[in-house]
Parts: structure tokens; sequence; C-alpha cells
């Protein structure tokens, strides 16, 4: 599957990435445009018993790269979004410099602003589970003459400390992130778990910790299994994984579904609706297993489809609209999160540009933070949603 090609990105590289595409206007304040939608996607969700939210990133200087320090950006957060997740700062990549130290400024001062916006936080995320999402020394640690008790030392100290770190402002976390290899339906190892001896224990291990270090939170496993074909192998593992959960009695709470879509034509109402019976046994198997849901990284990628922006846009929209409809009709789902708001900084571009150099438009508003026919299409998904209890 394509998603394999983060192989050749890391999150810092990606980091850079993100910056490098904020730094063309470095600091400046684009103007919002001039038709921005009057009422915020988050006070028509709110009604409905739903949130709206988005990834945002940290203020680095000569680059606003999806932060909360451009101010027209900012304002798009605050109108459409009840709540924030960081797209990176929260990963062990990003705090863990080294095995006895922690860098929390970039991540301390977006919860800052968050707080003082009154935004709700997620957590993303306390353990990506394979080597490529953790640092360097962590995949050359010796972990000394008793393995398993080291590796164990350092998971919990590392949770517990981020947990403990922002206490009750992180409401829900991704304790777990995409573990399962979609391949073959199992999962990763990592130093940690091989150390640990096994990857079900190092995971279990993780959502104890988290537990006990964040007794009010929600713990989700995240994952980016899709309904697009090429998934069936994924969603398989992933099912597997939370059978297990339940049957060890490990305190998981819900299922973080990304949602990185991609469109495969122009109709994506026709895509749609033959996805949709065998995603519906999907989602049936998750909540049967009492498992709540979650929309945590949603954006449409704009795959098969002729570069015309306005033809990419509508499909998109479709798309888009089509998914959200099915999502956003499962009672046990709340929380609807954009992984960006603008592609302006979307990590798409960077993770998997068009093959015709188009730049992408994965997002609800395009790079000038103008509303595109997705926003239109969530606002609407919004209005069609039953009301939860
Ligand atoms: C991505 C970020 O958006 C990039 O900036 C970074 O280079 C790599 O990670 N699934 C996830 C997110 O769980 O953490 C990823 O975020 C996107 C896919």
């Amino acid at each position: 599957m394509e998603i394999e090609r983060r192989d050749a990105l890391t999150l810092l590289a990606g980091l850079a990435v993100t910056a490098c595409a904020g730094s063309a206007a470095a600091m400046q304040p684009l103007q919002a445009a001039a038709a921005a939608p009057p009422v915020g996607l988050n006070a028509l969700a709110a009604p409905k018993g739903l949130r709206i939210g988005s990834c945002f990133a940290s203020s680095r200087p000569g680059a606003d790269a999806g932060s909360f320090a451009n101010p027209a950006y900012a304002a798009l957060l605050m109108r459409d979004c009840g709540l924030l997740v960081p797209e990176n700062e929260l990963k062990w990549q990003a705090l863990r410099p080294s095995a006895n130290s922690f860098d929390f400024a970039r991540t301390d001062a977006m919860l800052a602003w968050a707080k003082d916006k009154n935004l709700a936080v997620r957590g993303h995320n306390l353990l990506w589970h394979q080597p490529k999402w953790l640092p360097r020394w962590l995949n050359a640690y010796d972990f000394g003459a008793n393995p398993a008790r080291e590796a164990e030392r350092l998971l919990v100290e590392h949770i517990t400390t981020v947990c403990h770190r922002y206490g009750t402002q992180i409401g829900s976390y991704d304790v777990v992130n995409e573990a399962v290899d979609p391949a073959i339906s199992t999962l990763y190892q990592t130093s940690l778990s091989r150390a640990i001896g096994s990857a079900e224990a190092t995971l279990d291990l993780a959502f104890h910790t988290a537990r006990a270090a964040a007794p009010h939170a929600q713990l989700v496993y995240n994952d980016y299994m899709s309904w697009e074909p090429g998934n069936a192998q994924h969603r398989a593992g992933v099912l597997k994984l939370l059978e297990g959960f339940r049957r060890r009695n490990v305190p998981v709470q819900a299922l973080g579904v990304q949602s990185h879509i991609i469109t495969q034509g122009v109709d994506g109402r026709a895509t749609a609706a033959s996805l949709e019976p065998e995603w519906h046994r999907f989602l049936k198997a998750v909540t049967a297993m009492g498992y709540d849901l979650l929309v945590t990284e949603f954006d449409v990628r704009d795959n098969n489809l002729p570069g015309d922006p306005a033809v990419r846009d509508q499909a998109v929209a479709d798309y888009g609209k089509a998914y959200l409809d099915i999502m956003l009709a499962q009672p046990r789902l709340r929380d609807v999160l954009f992984w960006g708001l603008s592609d302006r900084y979307s990590w798409i571009e960077g993770f998997e540009p068009r093959p015709d150099h188009a730049r992408r438009r994965p997002c609800p508003y395009d790079d000038r933070f103008a509303a595109k026919p997705l926003r239109a299409a969530v606002a609407a998904a919004i209005a069609a949603a039953p009301t939860r209890g």
C-alpha cells in the first residue's frame, strides 16, 4: 500500500517540509479569505453532541507552518475547532532528545495557547509502535543485563512523565499508534518490544500505565486501516488486536480511525457506495466489542483525479461527505479531527506528491485560507448527523 512511502520520511524531515512550506510567507499573517463562513464547524457540531478539531503545529523561528503563530490560521482554528492535537510535538522523536532527557518547550507553548483559547486538547501519541517513528537512540539502545526491566522502566517513565505534566488538560490520548503491520496483520516489533519479550505485552503496558497516570483520560488505539481496496489485512489485524485487548482486560476505550481517505475517481459518491458495506462490517465489529470511535486525522488525498482544481475539489468534497455521513451516523462517535485545516500546511504534499506535480488539495481550506467545497461538505454532514444523547 502507498502508505509504505512513509519509509522515505522521518518525522523530523516532516517538520522541515512543513516548515519550508510555511516559510514562503514566513510569519506573514495571510488575510483570511473574505468569504469565510460565518458559523464555525464546532459551533454547528456542538448541538449534535459532536466536537470538531484539528492538528496544529508549534511555532518555529521563520516559519508559521500550521501554527497558532500565524494569526489568520489561528483564527481558523479558533472558529472551526473545539479540540486541538499537536501534529508532531508530543511524539517520542520530538519530546525525547535522549534516554535521560525530555524537551517540553514547544509542546508547553502549544498547550498554553490552547488553554488560553479554551480549546480542549488530545495527546498524540504515547507510543508510535514502529522503529521508524521512534528516536534513533531508542532503536539502538543498550538495555543492559535485564532488558525487560529496563525497557519497562523507560516506557513507564515516558508515559507517566508526559501524562503527569499535562494532567487533566489532555482529555484523550492516542496511547498506541499504528502497531499493526498492514501487510501481514500482525504487530510490529521495536527495540522496546524485543526487550520486553512481546509486542502485546508492550502495548498492554502502555495502556495500563496511561490508565494509572491519567485516570481521567480517554485511552485510544489509533491506526490508519481504511475503507479503500487493499486494507482488508490491515482491518483484520486491528480487529485481532482489539479482541486481544478485551480478552486481556486492557483499558482501551476507543478506536481512533485516522481517516486519511483517498479518492478513487471523480465519482466519490459511487465509490463510497461500493465501499460502504465492508466498512460497516468493520465498524460494527469494533463497536460490538464495546469500543467508542473517533475520526482522528481526516484529510482527503486527491488521487486518480485530473489536475483541474475545481474538479478535484468537488470530487474530494463528495467523497469526504459520503465518508463523514457514515462516520457521523455512528452513535459511538463524538469527535472528528482534521489533520490540518489548510492545504498550505498539509503533510500530504511532502508525504506523497501528485504524479502531475499539481499541489495537493486535501483540506477544507486552500493555501490562502479560503473555504473549499470540502468545508461546505463537512458542514452539511454535521447538519445531517443524528444528535447524540
Ligand atoms: C505526520 C505529520 O503530519 C508529519 O509532519 C510527520 O512528518 C509525520 O507524521 N499518521 C499519524 C500522524 O498518526 O502522526 C502522522 O503525522 C500522519 C499519519
